[in-house]
């Protein structure tokens, strides 16, 4: 099939490479040139774990093409994704204004180009309830009726860092459509999910659309949970991680997204929740445990901002080393990133800040501003330091050379918001540890 996969973002240059990869031939369009340039020479714009293979593999084989040109592209294609970014607004709903763009832009190119079958137009970005029934009205608006193009909603569910494996093996893949040659087309694309027997849910557009909401929030309630526990295990000196292993191995609780840290932060958890609270509050429904689960997660923050400053407390001009400034491992992505609050509320009490992230720098020092000194490494970010702030758990920091660690800071102090140092190992070099949810 001939695909437009429209933003090559995260989703959609993963998701363009991977039907590539499925044998598809496959555009990916952007209206950011230096991105194209930087695709049709092989190089990522995102750090995403294995996508450079596949990149250039598909670009060698002829399937793949980066593009700006949507025009031709769309008037080629079978199927056209649109994958652009839906922020949060001002008020916290979803911003749509870029999704309705490429709409618009799509509506007018099958103006001018009929086809005798139906486009597939397949809205991969997530969208509020409601929002694909608002794309077929603007089609049907611009005279394009459902002979020419179907509105099919096709979430995703790809987690950054391992974005390539959950593309290529999803645990499931949710369709939403209103009719069964729409269905039946997404089938026929994801093929090799057919062949693999990976469950397709066929619900209605609104059930779709739902279903990615409904997923995130549930996830960022489980992180909340555990976080507020973690809390109380701090104060009933418990380990919150015997708790949550304890709890996880019931099959109906799950051992996943019940580990502990400086709250959850990236690109949709914080948006979506917003969004989903709004699309409430819309409906006359206030969704409250959101509410809750937002209000939790800030509190995290403020906690790690705490346990640092008690740790800073009598020390003048002291000095933070910060390992990880990410929202999660293996990724370089920035948005939301926990780092994003913690280290401007420890600069304005009087902190400096030396950081080393393995690859997210560049994304951070516009957003963190030149307040922070950034080093190449974890023990240039050590140096002379008083608090070893751990914000992110890159694998590296896992078997951190703790005496060598230690004889670089001024004051040997841990505070592990991501629990990956041993505690015993810490204290046994001589270090004051402190581990999130922890007694
Ligand atoms: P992103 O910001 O990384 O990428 C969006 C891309 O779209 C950008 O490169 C931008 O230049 C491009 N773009 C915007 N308007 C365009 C247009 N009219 N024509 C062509 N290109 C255009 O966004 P993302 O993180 O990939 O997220 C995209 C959507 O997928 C969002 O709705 C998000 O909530 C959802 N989502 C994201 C993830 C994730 O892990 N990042 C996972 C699941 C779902
Ligand atoms: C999340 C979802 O897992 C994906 O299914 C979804 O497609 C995606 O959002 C999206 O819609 O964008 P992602 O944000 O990449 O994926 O990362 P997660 O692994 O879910 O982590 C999110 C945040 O929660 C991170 O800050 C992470 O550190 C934190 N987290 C996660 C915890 O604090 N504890 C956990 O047990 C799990």
């Amino acid at each position: 099939m001939r695909i437009t996969v429209i933003g090559a973002g995260y989703v959609g240059l993963v998701t363009g490479v991977c039907l590539a990869d499925f044998g598809h031939s496959v555009d990916v369009i952007d209206i950011d040139a230096s991105r194209i340039e930087r695709l049709k020479a092989g190089h990522s714009p995102i750090f995403e774990p294995g996508i450079e293979r596949l990149i250039t593999h598909n670009l060698e084989s002829g399937r793949l093409a980066f593009s700006m040109d949507l025009e031709s592209s769309v008037h080629a294609a079978s199927v056209v994704f649109i994958a652009v970014s839906t922020p949060s607004s001002d008020t916290g709903e979803s911003d749509l204004r870029y999704l309705f763009t490429a709409v618009d832009q799509v509506a007018a190119i099958l103006s001018q180009h009929p086809s005798e079958t139906p486009t597939i137009l397949v809205v991969k970005s997530t969208v509020p309830v409601g929002t694909c029934t608002s794309v077929r009205t603007r089609l049907l608006n611009a005279g394009i009726g459902e002979d020419r193009c179907i509105v099919v909603s096709n979430p995703e569910f790809l987690r950054e860092g391992n974005a390539i494996g959950d593309c290529l093996n999803p645990e499931r893949v949710v369709i939403g459509a209103e009719s069964a040659v729409a269905f039946d087309r997404m089938k026929s694309l994801y093929h090799p999910y057919v062949a693999r027997e990976i469950p397709f849910v066929e619900v209605s557009l609104a059930a779709a659309e739902h279903i990615k909401y409904a997923s995130n929030a549930f996830l960022a309630v489980k992180i909340s949970f555990i976080n507020e526990l973690a809390l109380l295990c701090e104060k009933t000196h418990t380990d919150v991680l015997e708790v949550a292993r304890g709890m996880g191995l019931d099959a109906r609780i799950g051992p996943s997204f019940l580990m502990p840290g400086p709250g959850f932060g990236g690109s949709c958890f914080p948006k979506d929740i917003r969004a989903l609270e709004a699309v409430g509050q819309k409906n006359g429904v206030e969704l409250k445990l959101l509410g809750a689960v937002d209000l939790i997660n800030k509190r995290q923050k403020r906690h790690v901002v705490n346990q640092v400053l008690t740790r800073l407390s009598g020390i003048s001009a002291p000095i933070v080393a910060v390992l990880g400034l990410a929202f999660k491992a293996n990724t370089d992505d920035m948005r939301d990133a926990p780092a994003l609050d913690i280290l401007p509320a420890l600069i304005a009490n009087g902190a400096m800040i030396q950081a080393y992230d393995l690859v997210a720098a560049d994304n951070a020092r516009p957003l963190l501003g030149e307040h922070v000194r950034y080093c190449s490494s974890a023990m240039a970010a050590a140096a002379d330091a008083d608090v070893l702030l751990i914000l992110t758990e890159w694998n590296e920091f896992y078997d951190i050379d703790l005496m060598a660690l230690k004889s670089q800071m001024r004051t040997p102090t841990i505070v592990d918001t991501r629990r990956v140092i041993d505690p015993k190992s810490a204290t046994r070099a001589g270090f004051n540890y402190y581990g999130i949810g922890r007694a």
